[in-house]
């Protein structure tokens, strides 16, 4: 799961140097695809329930699922979030982050950080012997700290064999509750954040989940190991230091 993670962290890191006014997002796209490939993996989203993309990108009030698309090309000042998934000789990785598109209001800077943070906070508490809803709880507690709301529709997961496995991780619940964390578990934890209201729709294209208020919303996710002595981030090289993303 490991090698799985390299791939998904290195194709993200990747697109994020790509990141410019008039990119489209088809272009993350292709380059995830191929990315991929070259590393012997297999993009985990395509094909998944139909998704047609390789990669989910979501733009400013759209919070996860978004198709990738030639024709949107991406905006100064717009926050974009990439969820990017594969799967390398059976098992899955899955990741996701929230960038500035060029300069960006503080408002949007400051939903980037929360959102990364609260990931943060809920990472700290994956450890064997700690319950889900340590994990869940931790995350919502910085979130509502801060003023925002986490969505509710989606949640974070298991995941190994199968991209989605249980147990389901959402990102509200109430400490000490829940299954206990056990050594060798694997969970994707992502929270989804709105600046205004918790709410959520899907669009016409049956995929692209927006805020129902219009506000604006992001998106971070790791693959995350359970051990003894914490957690294992296993989308990310084993020697990085600092802010998660
Ligand atoms: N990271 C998301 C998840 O964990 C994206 C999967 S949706 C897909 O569920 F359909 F695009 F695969
Ligand atoms: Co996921």
């Amino acid at each position: 799961m490991y090698r799985a993670g390299q791939v998904v962290w290195g194709a993200l890191e990747e697109m994020r140097t790509m990141i410019r006014p008039g990119i489209s997002t088809k272009e993350l796209d292709e380059f995830a695809e191929g990315y991929t490939k070259e590393h012997g993996a297999r993009p985990a989203f395509k094909g998944y329930r139909g998704y047609p993309g390789s990669v989910c990108t979501s733009i400013n009030q759209e919070v996860v699922h978004g198709i990738p698309s030639a024709a949107r090309k991406l905006r100064e000042g717009d926050i974009l979030s990439m969820d990017f998934g594969v799967e390398l000789g059976g098992y899955f990785g899955d990741a996701a982050l929230t960038v500035p598109v060029g300069r960006v209001t503080p408002e949007r800077e400051k939903l980037l950080r929360v959102t990364r943070e609260s990931l943060e906070q809920g990472i700290a508490k994956i450890r064997a012997g700690n319950r889900l809803g340590d994990v869940s709880a931790a995350v919502q507690q910085w979130v509502e700290k801060n003023g925002y709301s986490v969505v509710r529709e989606f949640v974070g997961h298991g995941i190994g064999t199968k991209m989605h496995e249980d147990p389901q991780l959402p990102n509200y619940g109430s400490p000490g509750q829940g299954p206990k964390l056990q050594e060798g578990m694997v969970l994707a934890i992502e929270p989804m954040v709105n600046t205004g209201g918790p709410g959520v729709r899907v669009l016409d294209d049956e995929w692209t989940a927006v805020t129902s208020d219009g506000s604006d919303s992001a998106h971070f996710e790791h693959t995350v190991a359970v051990t003894k002595n914490g957690p294992w981030i296993l989308t990310r090289p084993k020697e990085a230091a600092g802010p998660v993303w």
